[in-house]
C-alpha cells in the first residue's frame, strides 16, 4: 500500500469494483482494460470500517417480517413532460436519485431547465444547480425556451459540500446538478471529474436525498466509449438511469431508461429539438414513417413494441451482386449475426441465392432494434429487394423467423394492428399462430404466414 501526504492509497477496478494494492492494466476480475482508479482514504475511517470502531448495540438492529414493513406506493410528482414521466414510470419518486447521462449538446441541460420550470409552475420547489455555466448563461437559454416561473431557484456552484448544506436547509422538491463531473469535495484527494471525486459527490447526495426526500436529477456526461464518465459506480449507486440520445440526422432526441428501481427499463420517449428547447413527439410512429417512398422496393414496415407503447418503422434492405470476392454484409440499427442468420434462412427455405450477394440492412431514422418481432420485415424487405418488387401498399409485417423457416408467434398482436390501422395501414402480414388469438382486425385485412416462404409468395403477388 503506498503512503501519500499520510493517507493511504488503493486502486479499484471501476467495472467490477475490485480492488487492488497496485495499478494494474488488465483487472484480473473481470478482464477489463485500463479500468483501475486510485482512491486515497483515510486509515483511521477505514479502520473503523474494518474492525468496527463504533459499533451499534444490538438493541438497535432488529431484523423485521415483512409484513411489519411499511407498503405505502412510492410518492410520485408529475414533471410537466408526459414523455418524461413516462420513461420515468409514471412521474419522479421523492427521495429518488436520478441519472441523464447523454452526449455534449444533445440537449440535457435544456431538457432539466425545462422539466424544473414546469415543475415549479405546479407549485413545487425547485432549485437548479449548474456547476457548467453561469447564472448568465443559464438565464440566456431560459429566455430562449420562455416564460419560467419566478419560484424557480438557481445557483452556479460546485462545492458538494456547500451545496448539500444549502439543500438541508431549503429542502426543495426537486433539485438539478448539470452536472455530476463538475463537483467536487474537499475531503477527497482527486480532481473534479475523477472517478473518486464523481462516487463521493454522488454518495453524499443520495445520503442527502434519502433523509430529506429530496428527489434529484444529475446530469452526467457520456464518454467517447458511450457509458457515463465518472463510471458504472455511478450506475450502480442511483436508483434510474436514463440515457438521452440522438436519432441521428433527423434532429429528434430519444430518452430511455437503462435502470430504473421504480418502473419498467423498456420505455422511450421521443423528442425534438426545435428554437424554444425541446418538444415532445406525441406521435412517433407518424414521426419515424415521415417522408417514406410510396412503391419502393426493399422496404417494409413494421411494428414493435417498445415498453408498453407500439411504434411503427421501416426497415431497409439492400441486395446487390457481389463485386469483389467475398460477400459483404453490413446491417446498421440490428445485430449482425441476427441479420446473418435470416438471411441464411432465406437462402436454405426460400431458395434465394444470396450467397454470391451483397446484403445491407438499414433500419430508418438511426432507430435500433432488438426484438425478433422485425424479423419478418427485414425478411420482407430482403426478398424485396431481391424481385425488385415493392411490398404491398400500406401493409405492415410482423413475426419473428425460426431456423426451418417457421413464422412464430409474437405478443401484443392487437396493439400492433390498432396502432398500425391508426396511420392507414390497410394490411398486415402477421404469424398464422397469432390470427388465433385475435378478435379484432381493426379493419384491416389481415394475412397470417406459417412459414417464411409464404411471404415470398405475398411478395411476387402469386
Ligand atoms: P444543451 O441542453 O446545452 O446540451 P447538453 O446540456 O446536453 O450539453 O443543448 C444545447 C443544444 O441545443 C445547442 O446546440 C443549442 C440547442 N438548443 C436549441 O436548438 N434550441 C433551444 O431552445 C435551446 C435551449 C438549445
Ligand atoms: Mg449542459
Amino acid at each position: 500500500m503506498t503512503v501519500k501526504n499520510g493517507k493511504n492509497s488503493i486502486f479499484f477496478c471501476t467495472s467490477c469494483g475490485y480492488e487492488s494494492k497496485k495499478w494494474m492494466g488488465q483487472c484480473p476480475a473481470c478482464g477489463e482494460w485500463n479500468t483501475f482508479a486510485e482512491e486515497t482514504f483515510n486509515e483511521a475511517g477505514r479502520k473503523k470500517q474494518s474492525s468496527g470502531g463504533i459499533r451499534k448495540s444490538h438493541a438497535e438492529l432488529k431484523p423485521v417480517t415483512l409484513s411489519e414493513i411499511e407498503t405505502d406506493t412510492e410518492d410520485r410528482m408529475d414533471t410537466g413532460f408526459p414523455e418524461l414521466s413516462r420513461v420515468l414510470g409514471g412521474g419522479i419518486v421523492r427521495g429518488s436519485l436520478t441519472l441523464v447521462g447523454g452526449d455534449p449538446g444533445i440537449g440535457k441541460s435544456t431538457i432539466l431547465l425545462q422539466t424544473a420550470g414546469r415543475m415549479a409552475a405546479m407549485g413545487k420547489s425547485v432549485i437548479y444547480v449548474s456547476g457548467e455555466e453561469s447564472l448568465r448563461q443559464i438565464r440566456l437559454r431560459a429566455d430562449r425556451i420562455g416564460s419560467m416561473p419566478e419560484s424557480l431557484k438557481f445557483i452556479s456552484e460546485t462545492d458538494i459540500d456547500d451545496i448539500i448544506e444549502m439543500l438541508c436547509i431549503n429542502r426543495p422538491d426537486l433539485c438539478i446538478i448539470d452536472s455530476i463531473q463538475t463537483m467536487y469535495t474537499t475531503e477527497a484527494q482527486s480532481v473534479p471529474g475523477s472517478v473518486t471525486q464523481v462516487r463521493e459527490c454522488a454518495q453524499r447526495l443520495m445520503t442527502c436525498s434519502k433523509t430529506e426526500n429530496i428527489a434529484c436529477i444529475l446530469v452526467g456526461h457520456v464518454t467517447k466509449e458511450g457509458t457515463v464518465a465518472g463510471p458504472r459506480v455511478l450506475e450502480h449507486i442511483v436508483d434510474t438511469v436514463l440515457y438521452f440520445e440522438s436519432g441521428d440526422q433527423f434532429g429528434y432526441r430519444i430518452l430511455r431508461s437503462a435502470k430504473n428501481r421504480f418502473g419498467s427499463t423498456n420505455e422511450l420517449g421521443v423528442f425534438e429539438m426545435s428554437s424554444e428547447g425541446l418538444k415532445e413527439v406525441l406521435n412517433p410512429s407518424e414521426f419515424l414513417l415521415d417522408g417514406r417512398p410510396e412503391k419502393a422496393t426493399g422496404a417494409a414496415v413494421t411494428c414493435l413494441i417498445e415498453g408498453s407503447r407500439p411504434l411503427l418503422m421501416e426497415v431497409q434492405g439492400l441486395v446487390t451482386e457481389t463485386q469483389y470476392g467475398m460477400a459483404r454484409r453490413q446491417a446498421n440499427g440490428m445485430d449482425y449475426n441476427r441479420f446473418a442468420m435470416l438471411l441464411a434462412v432465406l437462402t436454405k427455405r426460400c431458395g434465394l441465392k444470396l450467397g454470391a450477394m451483397d446484403a445491407y440492412v438499414n433500419i430508418a431514422g438511426g432507430m435500433k432494434i432488438s426484438q425478433p418481432a422485425a424479423d419478418l420485415a427485414i425478411a420482407a424487405a430482403v426478398i424485396s429487394s431481391v424481385f425488385e418488387l415493392p411490398v404491398p401498399e400500406n401493409t405492415v409485417v410482423f413475426g419473428e423467423i425460426g431456423l426451418s423457416g417457421e413464422v412464430r408467434g409474437v405478443p401484443y398482436v392487437s396493439e400492433r394492428l390498432r396502432e398500425a390501422s391508426k396511420l392507414g395501414f390497410k394490411r398486415a402480414v402477421i404469424p398464422a399462430v397469432g390470427m388465433r388469438s385475435l378478435k379484432d382486425t381493426e379493419g384491416m385485412q389481415i394475412t397470417g404466414v406459417g412459414y417464411v416462404s409464404e411471404l415470398l409468395n405475398i411478395i411476387k403477388g402469386a
